[in-house]
This record gives C-alpha cells, structure tokens and sequence, in this order.
C-alpha cells in the first residue's frame, strides 16, 4: 500500500525536516507555503496602535507520498526535527494513494516511486 504523508509544520524548522528527510532517504516531496489555524484560532499580537487577531498563520506544508513500511519511521523523523515544544509545532496527517502514474514511463505503484538510492530502494519490502 501506498501512503501520503502531509506534516504541516512551522516555517523556520522547514531546512531542518528537509536534511533529516534526506538522511533517512526521502527523495521525492513537495513544499507548499500555506496558512491555516488550529486549537488555538491563531495568535494575538501587540502593535503600535494596540493588540490585534492574526486568525491565520504562516505554516508550511511537506506532500510526501511513499511506500507503507516507510511511513512510521518518516513521521518520527519529521516529528524529531520539527518539534519545539510549544503550541503551533504543526500537525501530521496521513492518507491512503490509489495509485501513482510516473507520466515519461508509464510505471505505476511502488514502481513510480522508486529513485535511485532513496529509501524504498535501500530497504525493498
Ligand atoms: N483539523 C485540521 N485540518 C487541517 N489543518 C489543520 C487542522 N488542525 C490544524 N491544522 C493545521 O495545523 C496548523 C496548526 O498547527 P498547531 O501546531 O497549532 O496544531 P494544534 O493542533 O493546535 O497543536 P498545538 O497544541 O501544538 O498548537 C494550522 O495552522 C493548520 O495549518
Ligand atoms: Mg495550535
């Protein structure tokens, strides 16, 4: 089964999950800047003219889409370099892939995945 990994997390820790995702071997990703609230409904600030809402907030959001026997060991990583601790460290959901096309070649599944020396590569399954 083929698995998608969306970690939403905080802005300034998006170079330390993307090297600690290169050491473990994911290879293939996509990088979205977004802006979302969660528990809290976002933050209040205190500026010049008093305090105001900000409702939504800056995130960034990691699409990783790979192999089921990887997800685990992924999201540990992720959660590793992306945490600090305190309230906005982000969120991970996970979904279920139907299937995968690679376009140029026509390889569908685990197949369409596999890059040269990544994860899915180093440990078959
Ligand atoms: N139910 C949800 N659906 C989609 N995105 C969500 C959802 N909840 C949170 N998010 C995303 O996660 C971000 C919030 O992360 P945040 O770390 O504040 O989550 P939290 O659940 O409030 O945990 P914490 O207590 O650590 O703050 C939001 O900016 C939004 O992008
Ligand atoms: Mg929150």
């Amino acid at each position: 089964m083929t698995k998608k990994i969306e970690a939403i997390i905080r802005e300034e820790k998006l170079n330390d999950v993307k090297d600690a995702l290169r050491e473990i071997g994911i290879v293939g990703m996509n990088v979205f800047e977004i802006r979302g609230h969660g528990r809290q409904g976002g933050i209040t600030l205190t500026g010049r003219t008093g305090t105001y809402q900000v409702d939504l907030l800056p995130k960034v959001q990691l699409n990783i889409v790979l192999s089921d026997h990887n997800v685990e060991k992924t999201v540990e990583t992720i959660r590793r370099a992306a945490m600090t601790g305190q309230e906005g460290d982000g969120i991970i959901f996970i979904y279920p892939v139907e299937d995968v096309i690679r376009i140029r070649t026509g390889e569908r599944g685990r197949e369409a995945l596999m890059y040269e020396g990544d994860i899915d590569t180093r440990r078959p399954g």
